[in-house]
């Protein structure tokens, strides 16, 4: 049984770290470990224009603790109105990496993104001739759609359709959690890739609703069945290319999950890195945990792996309950209080 690894140092392909006071506290947990982030852009009001982009960006590094080599990479927010020159220009000026599109209504702070697909065709054609990644929330926000077909049914109605279009697009469908989902990532590589979070690959929908409503475990898209689960850690596991790490780790007050409309996102960037090593050790693929988390994203990414390593080792701690933001404001941690079998030793 191994009981230690070293890796490339890993980055996070999908992390929201929010702003102001939420900022300062959860992006400490992330520059610890990882080497670069796709940090989301769904603040209020969302990033859409390089200026936004930059500020945010300065806004990033000047809240990372000191000495950190950490690197922010930033996305833009997709609306029914983006102009095609302004994502180009940001591209060019290495603000953007990628765009975000989230169907309207999705998930949190959805609100602005996209009502109409065929609004957005020119700029997924312009990212198309210039080699930008297009990041999608894959989730059909259509009322009709019952909330855990809507994975399956945005890829038969909206995906499968954009893939034909636009053939020399590269994209990512972000936080797979059905088995739907990664069987089309699967059979669209290496145009399509995948991210999958740490806990599709630990929770089933029994975890979530069968022993208490927990309502820390709500997320979007939501946590599905055993099955799901399964085909996710194969996924994750298997050393195919097209799957990837991505966190979306997302913390919200803790007052706001715990509301009467609860919001969506888990805070689980203080023991990501260290879930995704005990999925694969309990899959027996811990050969395999490097090309997941440290390798298969640039690829897709086109940018070279971090150069430094981590090394992570079979010990026991215990995660954090919440953390403080900002005087009596908490964030509740996935997994907090729970042992957690393995920790960073070294960088
Ligand atoms: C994310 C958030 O809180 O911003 N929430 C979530 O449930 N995953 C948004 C998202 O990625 O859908
Ligand atoms: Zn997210």
């Amino acid at each position: 049984m191994t009981d230690r690894i070293t890796i490339t140092k890993p980055d996070d392909w999908h992390l929201h770290v929010r702003d102001g006071a939420m900022l300062k506290a959860s992006l400490p947990f992330t520059a610890k470990h990882f080497g670069r982030a796709i940090v989301m852009p769904n603040l209020l009001p969302p990033v859409l224009k390089v200026k936004d982009g930059e500020a945010y960006r300065d806004r990033v590094i000047a809240a990372l603790p000191e000495g950190s080599t950490f690197k922010p990479l930033m996305t833009c927010y997709l609306t029914d109105d983006t102009d095609p020159d302004e994502i180009e220009t940001g591209f060019r000026e290495g603000v953007f990496t990628a765009v975000k599109m989230y169907p309207a209504n999705a998930t949190t702070n959805s609100a602005h993104g996209v009502t109409d697909f065929q609004k957005i065709r020119r700029v997924l054609a312009r990212m198309e001739k210039i080699g930008m990644s297009f990041l999608m929330h894959g989730e059909e926000a259509d009322p009709a759609i019952d909330v855990f077909d809507r994975e399956a049914v945005f890829i038969e109605r909206r995906l499968e359709p954009m893939t034909r279009d636009f053939p020399g697009l590269r994209m990512v469908l972000e936080h797979l959690s059905s088995r739907e989902g990664v069987q089309f990532v699967r059979d669209h590589a290496p145009q399509m890739g995948g991210t999958i979070t740490p806990y599709h690959l630990m929770l089933t929908r029994t975890d979530w609703l069968g022993y208490g409503n927990r309502p820390y475990m709500y997320c979007m898209p939501v946590i599905k069945r055993r099955e799901d689960r399964d085909a996710l850690r194969k996924a994750a596991t298997s050393g195919a290319s097209c799957y990837f790490l991505g966190t979306d780790s997302a913390p919200h007050p803790v007052t706001r999950k715990l509301n009467v409309v609860g919001a969506a996102g888990l805070f689980n960037s203080p023991v990501a890195i260290e879930s995704y090593a005990q999925v694969f050790a309990e899959e027996n693929a811990l050969d395999k945990l490097e090309a997941f988390a440290s390798l298969n994203g640039p690829k897709h990414y086109r940018l070279p792996p971090n150069a430094e390593t981590i090394t992570l080792e079979r010990q026991t701690w215990t995660a954090p309950e919440d953390i403080r933001v900002d005087g009596e404001e908490r964030a509740l941690v996935h997994r907090g209080g729970e042992k957690i079998s393995w920790k960073v030793t070294a960088h």
